[in-house]
């Protein structure tokens, strides 16, 4: 196969540690941005020679962005092998009973619904080509509940449903789909909200209780990534490594 990656949500904090941890492995990866075009084209910048990155704009809400940017991804860089999906929305931490249908819908259309518009353009390629992975970008929180943030994991929780009906319906067609979820990290969402949100004593509390005793980083996610859409994992399929430094134990 090619070495095409597509990173969707690779101009966020855990997407581009996708990027990263995939550019020393591929040869091509198409790195999707919503507004942050500067990151996305400095990431692609960044990456080391042996690796084309490019930053391509794509709304996972709308189904047409969707395609054009998969289209876009296989005149660039030939058969697509991997796509990572790391898209996600920054929302408040509402409790349940003050969650909004509005806000249900607004989550769910762009992560579990963006996630089977990456799914619908994707699957007929791999189906012809015999091959290729999908990594998504889930969280911890469907192991272990978080208050306040069940607006977030349960999108989550439909994307990793996907991923394992992916995993049985088309592993005949050497199709693998896997997840990776991630606990608490300083990188990307969870590096705003420990700066914007905790207090130094907060802080300290909650890193005593993971047991690694650090919050986790893009890169800890992006080698999970990169190991599933490799061929060390090519036995691997439907499943989920949380990746928490132990927090759900
Ligand atoms: N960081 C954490 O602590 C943590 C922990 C557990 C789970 N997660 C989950 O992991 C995923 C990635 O998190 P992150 O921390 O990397 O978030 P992030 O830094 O905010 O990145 C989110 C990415 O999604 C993109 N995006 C948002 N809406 C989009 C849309 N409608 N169409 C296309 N792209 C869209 C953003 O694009 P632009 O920035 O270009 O607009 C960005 O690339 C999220 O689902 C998050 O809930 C994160």
């Amino acid at each position: 196969m090619g070495k095409c990656a597509i990173v969707f949500g690779g101009s966020g904090g855990l997407g581009a540690g996708c990027v990263r941890a995939l550019a020393r492995d591929w040869a091509h990866i198409v790195i999707t941005y919503r507004g942050g075009r500067e990151k996305a084209e400095a990431l692609a910048a960044s990456l080391p020679e042996t690796c084309q990155g490019w930053a391509v704009p794509c709304d996972v809400t709308d189904r047409g962005s969707v395609f054009a940017v998969v289209e876009e991804a296989r005149a660039r860089g030939g058969a697509i092998d991997t796509v990572v999906w790391a898209a996600g929305l920054a929302i408040e931490q509402p409790q349940i009973g003050e969650i909004t249908e509005e806000e249900w819908r607004a989550v769910f259309d762009a992560e579990a619904l963006g996630f089977t518009r990456v799914v619908s353009a994707v699957l007929p390629l791999y189906r012809a080509q015999q091959g290729g992975n999908f990594v998504a970008v889930t969280s911890m929180a469907n192991t272990r509940v978080i208050v306040g943030d069940t607006i977030s994991a349960a999108p989550k929780a439909a994307i990793e449903a996907l991923c394992r009906g992916i995993a049985k319906e088309e592993g005949r067609f050497g199709i693998r789909a896997n997840s990776v979820a991630p606990g608490a990290m300083n990188a990307g969402l969870g590096e705003l909200f420990i700066a914007e949100r905790m207090t130094p004593e907060f802080w300290e509390k909650f890193r005593k209780s993971i047991p690694l005793r650090r919050f986790g980083l893009a890169g800890d996610v992006g080698e999970a990534a990169a190991f599933f859409a490799s061929e060390r994992a090519s036995y691997l399929t439907g499943q989920t490594l949380i990746v928490d430094g132990g927090y759900t134990l």
